[in-house]
């Protein structure tokens, strides 16, 4: 079933693909602006699955389906048979013979490509322990609505080396602009990650100001993700020196925007005046979740080329 496309990781795309889905997307939320109706997926079924917390990630994929005239359907592990031990096997089977596409929010990465391996259906990665791609495609296409290309530019990831960082480096690597990161010691982007050793896409700082210093793009994250709760009071204490301030803003290009996947910690991660600053986009970024994901839905489910749909189920 391996002729499927899935969008587990980002570099699971090409950097065509990606200008088709932000040219889509930008089509698709200027429909959705003018209240034009749009309903490629009518009679599609998303279902998405979430094995830890979410606001934006339902809401988005939930509200967007529904604008592309399809339905999405909620499972959570609490309540589904995957809790009592219902291989993911087996689930993936079953729940792809019911939908046309398939997202997941869930723990190791390992799962999800599991899923993907016997779902008939293409499989969407809402958030794993180590990638978040569906977010870094909103925040890309963020960036451009707001200052042209990625290509060539920086970008300052201040924090955590998490989901969300891992993305960036390998959106670095497939859209060709650079990340300059700064963790805590003990926290660093592992020199040996496949694809960085060498990379030009890619530098790591001791100091967060070394990291922000020109950037066109400030960005970060809680200092403690999902399913990592009992490292909670040791990461307060280490992270303490990396907040994103109004100092930090200042040694990047003066048009630096700030951008935060959100939910977010005012007084930790960054400070108030910068996230609710006038260089921040986070509500942009946030409300184009809905619209890049409804790109990404039209093509995994429709292909690149929208007229020409094929209406037969996979059947094999
Ligand atoms: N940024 C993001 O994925 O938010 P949720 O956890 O609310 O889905
Ligand atoms: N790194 C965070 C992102 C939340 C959207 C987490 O995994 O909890």
């Amino acid at each position: 079933m391996s002729r499927i496309k899935h969008f587990l990781q980002f570099k699971d795309f090409t950097r065509a693909e990606f200008d088709h889905l932000l040219e889509r997307a930008r089509w698709i939320k200027a429909e959705f602006k003018a209240y034009r109706k749009y309903w490629p997926l009518s009679d599609r079924t998303l279902v998405m699955i979430f094995e830890k917390a979410s606001t934006r990630t339902r809401l988005s994929f939930e509200a967007g389906m529904q604008q592309l005239g399809g339905t999405a359907i909620y499972l959570n592990s609490r309540d589904s048979q995957l809790q009592r031990g219902e291989s993911i096997e087996d689930a993936a089977q079953v729940i792809s013979r019911m939908s046309d596409v398939v997202m997941i929010r869930t723990f190791e990465q390992a799962i999800i490509e599991r899923f993907a391996d016997h779902s008939r259906v293409p499989v969407i990665n809402g958030l794993t322990n180590e990638y978040h791609p569906c977010q870094i495609l909103a925040d890309i296409f963020t960036f451009v609505e707001h200052r042209g290309p990625i290509q060539g530019r920086t970008v300052a990831w201040i924090g955590d080396s998490n989901n969300v960082c891992n993305t960036w480096l390998q959106a670095a690597e497939v859209l060709d602009f650079k990340v300059q990161v700064s963790t805590p010691p003990g926290y660093e982007v592992a020199a040996d990650r496949a694809g960085l050793h060498g990379s030009d896409h890619f530098e790591q700082f001791a100091d967060p100001m070394d990291a922000a210093h020109l950037a066109d793009l400030v960005t970060t994250d809680v200092w403690t993700s999902m399913g990592f709760e009992a490292e909670n009071e040791a990461r307060r204490h280490a992270f303490a020196a990396w907040q994103v301030d109004t100092e930090m803003m200042r040694v990047a290009r003066p048009e630096a925007l700030f951008m935060h996947c959100l939910p977010v910690h005012r007084g930790e991660e960054v400070a108030a005046a910068v996230i609710d600053g006038p260089r921040s986009v986070v509500w942009d970024e946030a409300e184009n979740r809905m619209h890049t994901q409804k790109a990404l839905l039209e093509y995994l489910v429709l292909g690149g080329d929208a007229s020409k749909i094929n209406s037969s189920r996979e059947q094999s």
